[in-house]
């Protein structure tokens, strides 16, 4: 089903100094960024807004010149940028062209579990999965990617990744660049190890999986991107297998961090660099004069005992501010006046000990029921990472970082999020809002998003219930497809 097509590339083509497994080299910024499709139906004649997202195989130029095989979702690689608004119902239906069964999860939506995409929703080859929710979340950059049980590392890494974006009438009024692929660009880092013909590597063995040493951004290799002079706002998704990035641009200009995974800070947060492990998102802004080209870079922390992924030191996309200079309005004070997660005095704390692939001890089991929340609880989780490097997401929730070892996390890290660096040896305590969507035979996942460790099974599952039934509820699921 996943057709090796190197063998029909012309080996003039393949560029020169590659060797099997080693970097094609970066450095002239001479692909011009590729921007995902936007995707954003009307609303039909129920009101309801209507996505169809078909995950097939095809092939791509990852390496320009050099054609992989790859999957995408309605085309060859990647996804379309799905937007939505606040308070649309929303109906998608998903079909499965790949030929193996997988799921679609919706990271950072709050929904019902049974529409959540997790590994329990498969989606068998040629079938149509039929979702439907309705969006009651604030205006926030949310993504898309398959969850299929101890698989997701390498469906993912074949391409299947989108983005969701989320707009509400607040977020408008704060008059935030906001012309898709234009002042408000989607940027999807990932890395990939590709072999001589361009052709994906897929090694996802050792500690941490697949570290790849060449970095794509919406899938382009080497990319610039033209914009007009100005304010620009850069959706940044990480949806790496396992790689962390420490942005920052080669000038060390101050840049804003506007957003977190799940909605806009209180107010703008001054940066020069920013940190993005697997799964989270950041949105923010930086300005550019006109004529101005410059580098946004991943450069690690090296002296920084807190990471032990190889970090290594990679250039991401030139910008280069060229059209003419849009009516910028300042950056507002305030950006969003949403209440931010809470946990009142005496809220419940659960714990998560991180191990090298367990939490609490145990490997993820489907049908196991490892925690039971009353639905509209707020509770505090404590993540202790007692060894190497990982992170933790949420499946439905909204959390708010309270502290990192201790200390208040960086003001950036201070908006509503559902995924969390949790760096070696580390401490981080969460105050966590739960949804209402209760259903005791049906689970959400929490995991850490290093892919590699998801799949060897570093996941649990909570069920959302109703508030005083929870001693009553059944911990045991049947065996799933029975
Ligand atoms: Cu990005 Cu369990 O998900
Ligand atoms: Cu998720
Ligand atoms: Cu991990």
């Amino acid at each position: 089903s996943f057709l090796k097509l190197g063998a029909l590339v012309a080996a003039g083509t393949v560029v020169a100094g590659c060797s099997s497994g080693t970097a094609h080299r970066p450095g002239a910024f001479a692909n011009r960024l590729r921007i995902p499709p936007l995707l954003s139906p009307d609303l039909d004649a129920s009101g309801t807004r209507r996505f169809e997202l078909t995950l097939r195989t095809g092939s791509t130029e990852l390496i320009p010149g050099l054609r992989a095989s790859t999957w995408g979702i309605n085309g060859d690689h990647l996804g379309p940028t799905l937007r939505m608004r606040r308070g649309d119902r929303v109906a998608m239906a998903v079909t499965n062209r790949i030929g193996e069964p997988t799921t679609l999860h919706w990271h950072g939506m709050r929904l019902p579990a049974r529409m959540d995409g997790g590994p329990h929703q498969t989606v068998a080859p040629e079938a149509t999965w039929r979702p439907e929710w309705t969006i009651d979340q604030p205006a926030a950059t949310g993504w898309y990617h398959p969850h299929p049980h101890e698989q997701t590392a390498r469906h993912v890494y074949r391409g299947l990744a989108g983005m969701i974006q989320i707009v509400d009438p607040e977020a408008d009024a704060a008059g935030l660049p906001s012309d898709y692929g234009v002042d408000d660009i989607p940027l999807i880092l990932q890395d990939k190890r590709l072999d001589s013909d361009g052709q994906l590597v897929e090694d996802f063995d050792g500690t941490f999986g697949l570290i790849g040493d060449t970095i794509l951004v919406n899938g382009t290799f080497d990319p610039f991107v033209e914009v007009p002079a100005g304010r620009i706002r850069f959706r940044v998704l990480n949806a790496s297998n396992a790689r962390i990035y420490f942005l920052e641009f080669a000038d060390g200009r101050e840049f804003h961090v506007i957003g977190t995974d799940g909605g806009l800070l209180p107010g703008p947060a001054a940066v020069r660099r920013a940190v993005l492990s697997p799964g989270e998102r950041l949105e923010i802004v930086a300005s550019f004069a006109a004529g101005e080209q410059v580098v946004l870079r991943s450069v690690g922390e090296r002296t920084d005992a807190a990471t032990d992924i190889e970090e290594g030191d990679f250039d991401l996309l030139k910008i280069i501010a060229a059209g003419p200079r849009r009516d910028v309005s300042p950056l507002p004070a305030r950006l969003s006046s949403a209440a931010l997660p809470e946990a009142p005095p005496g809220a419940r704390v659960r714990r998560m000990t991180l191990t090298g692939s367990e939490i609490n001890g145990k490997d993820m089991d489907m049908t196991r029921i490892d925690e039971v929340v009353a639905a509209g609880a707020r509770e505090i989780w404590e993540i202790h990472n007692t060894t190497y490097t990982h992170n933790f997401h949420i499946h439905e929730v909204a959390f708010r970082v309270l502290e990192i070892n201790g200390a208040p996390p960086p003001a950036y890290l201070r908006g509503p999020k559902d995924t969390v660096y949790v760096p070696k040896q580390a401490t981080v305590r969460l105050a966590v809002e739960f949804g209402r969507h209760a259903d005791p035979a049906a689970p959400y996942m929490y995991h850490c998003h290093i892919l590699r460790h998801e799949d060897k099974g570093m996941m649990g599952q909570f069920v959302i219930v109703a508030p005083g039934t929870e001693d009553r509820v059944s911990r045991l699921l049947p065996m799933p497809g029975h």
